[in-house]
């Protein structure tokens, strides 16, 4: 079986692969060949319109297995309490267009700047989504709580991770290895609830 991952996002293929593949070794399903859209020579512009991250999942991989591929996509974002969920889907491109990480957080600062510590509540969600050229889907989502910082913290990772403060570990998620990371994050519980569903779905 193949299933091609609807992102060009290198960083996120590698996660997801790890995750697929260990589900096959775990339940013994082998066979699960992981293609890129590159791999399938897809070039289209897939334009994520949603208002949620399931549906923006479900519209880049619904997009790609209209092609005649099982298609498995991911979206994720900041959902900060004191702004109502924002960035939320727009986290991205929160500071505008082309996206810009440290824009991003120097907007979040600034909107949050007068906010107490105690009302600095916020998740990351990921949602990972499949679709089946015959039209069955599934979604999983994780979530990841912490707070977010008045200054940044750490050098690692990409995105709002320097601002976000996981209190269980007393770190952000910049101060963390992948080890660290991979065992809490939102995208990483998203991933272990998606592979079970997926397992169940392809076992039928
Ligand atoms: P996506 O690629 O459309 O899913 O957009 C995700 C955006 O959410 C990224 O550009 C980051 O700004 C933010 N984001 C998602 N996951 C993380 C993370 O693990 N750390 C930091 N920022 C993240």
């Amino acid at each position: 079986m193949e299933i091609v991952l609807a992102s060009n996002n290198r960083h996120k293929v590698e996660e997801l692969e790890y995750f697929i593949n260990d589900m096959c070794l775990k339940r013994n399903t082998s066979g699960v060949k992981i293609l890129t859209l590159s791999d399938i020579g897809f070039t289209d512009e897939i334009i994520e319109n949603g208002t949620t991250f399931e549906e923006n999942a479900l519209i880049k991989a619904g997009t790609v297995a209209q092609k005649g591929y099982i298609a498995v996509a991911d979206d994720s974002g900041l959902c900060v309490d004191a702004l109502g969920g924002e960035p939320g889907v727009y986290s991205a491109r929160y500071a505008g267009e082309p996206c810009d990480d440290f824009k991003n957080n120097e907007l979040l600062r600034e909107k949050l700047k007068d906010v107490p510590e105690e009302k600095r509540g916020a998740h990351f969600v990921s949602v990972i989504a499949a679709v089946f050229p015959d039209g069955r889907k599934i979604t999983a989502r994780g979530e990841c709580p912490g707070k977010i910082l008045f200054d940044y913290r750490g050098n690692g990772g990409f995105g709002y991770d320097p601002l976000f403060f996981y209190e269980p570990y007393g770190k952000t998620y910049a101060q963390m290895n992948a080890e660290e990371k991979n065992a809490i994050s939102h995208r990483a519980a998203a991933m272990k609830l998606f592979c079970e569903k997926f397992a169940e779905e392809i076992e039928k």
